[in-house]
């Protein structure tokens, strides 16, 4: 399975104060507010480091109520490194994606299990839809409620904005970028048999020149899901009310949804 290519665990991980206490300076030199953090996180991030994953944080790129997202460096290179919070995810709508799931069938109930099943669902859903060819960041590893991935954004560190707030520059190129991503959507249903679940201009990173990612696989679903087809039509639906309003030309969404389906 092309999802078992990366590192991805959930494991327990003692909490060894003097490291905690390290890693804690670490993010205080950082200005890190250390709140967002709790204990388990940081033991998380330390063993992936530990593991070669991750050299370093360079500060946040977008803090929210159930995730945040960090700048990592690894090597030289710039990676994403999204957090997801224990305490404050509304582990209750998680519950109804992962319920249905099968390759979740065996988690218990408790909030940390059900928000590392979480991550552990974003980072297999974007593992299969990188490896079958969708344009999205190339994933890196996963551990508990740590997921690690490419950065996409310039070299300074700067993520690419949302294409909601920096739109195609114009028609033609809207078109194209369109198209690219309907592409997109069917080789993730066809060949990753997956639904996106939440794609929208929201989930859409854009760097200019046509250079789009999508991100954000946390809701996505196998298309044997109970709520596959009705994703499936909302995701389609988002794309292409988002390119009408940018003047593009787009066929009618049944038309759209049966071609993906194929
Ligand atoms: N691989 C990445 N490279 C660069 N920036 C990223 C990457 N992944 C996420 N981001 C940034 O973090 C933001 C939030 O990421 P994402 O959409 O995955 O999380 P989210 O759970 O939807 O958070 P929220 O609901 O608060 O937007 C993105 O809008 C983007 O600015
Ligand atoms: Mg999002």
């Amino acid at each position: 399975m092309a999802e078992d290519k990366y590192f991805s665990a959930i494991e327990r991980v003692d909490v060894e104060p003097q490291k905690v206490k390290r890693l804690e300076k670490t993010l205080e030199d950082l200005k890190v507010e250390e709140e967002v953090f709790d204990q388990y996180t940081l033991m998380t991030l330390y063993e992936l480091s530990r593991r070669g994953y991750l050299d370093g944080l360079m500060g946040f790129v977008k803090t929210g109520k159930e995730a945040n997202v960090a700048r990592g460096v690894r090597g030289d290179e710039l990676v994403a490194v999204k957090l997801y919070r224990v305490a404050t995810s509304d582990f209750r709508r998680m519950w109804r994606y992962i319920r249905g799931d099968p390759r979740f069938h065996r988690i218990g109930r408790k909030r940390h299990q059900i928000v590392y099943a979480w991550a552990e669902k974003e980072f297999k859903n974007l593992a299969r839809a990188y490896e079958a060819g969708v344009r999205c960041p190339e994933p890196i590893a996963h551990m508990n409620n740590v997921l690690i991935m490419e950065f996409i954004g310039d070299d300074e560190g700067n993520p690419y904005p949302l294409i909601k707030d920096y739109p195609p520059e114009d028609e033609e190129t809207a078109e194209e970028v369109f198209w690219g991503i309907l592409e997109d959507y069917r080789r993730m249903y066809r060949r990753a048999e997956l639904v996106h679940g939440d794609l929208s201009e929201y989930n859409i990173l854009y760097g200019g020149d046509g250079d789009y990612r999508i991100i954000d696989f946390s809701q996505g679903v196998l298309l044997d899901h109970p709520l596959a087809e009705e994703l499936l039509l909302r995701d389609i639906r988002n794309v292409t009310n988002f390119f009408t309003r940018l003047g593009v030309d787009t066929p009618p969404i049944d038309e759209l949804v049966e071609e993906i389906r194929g």
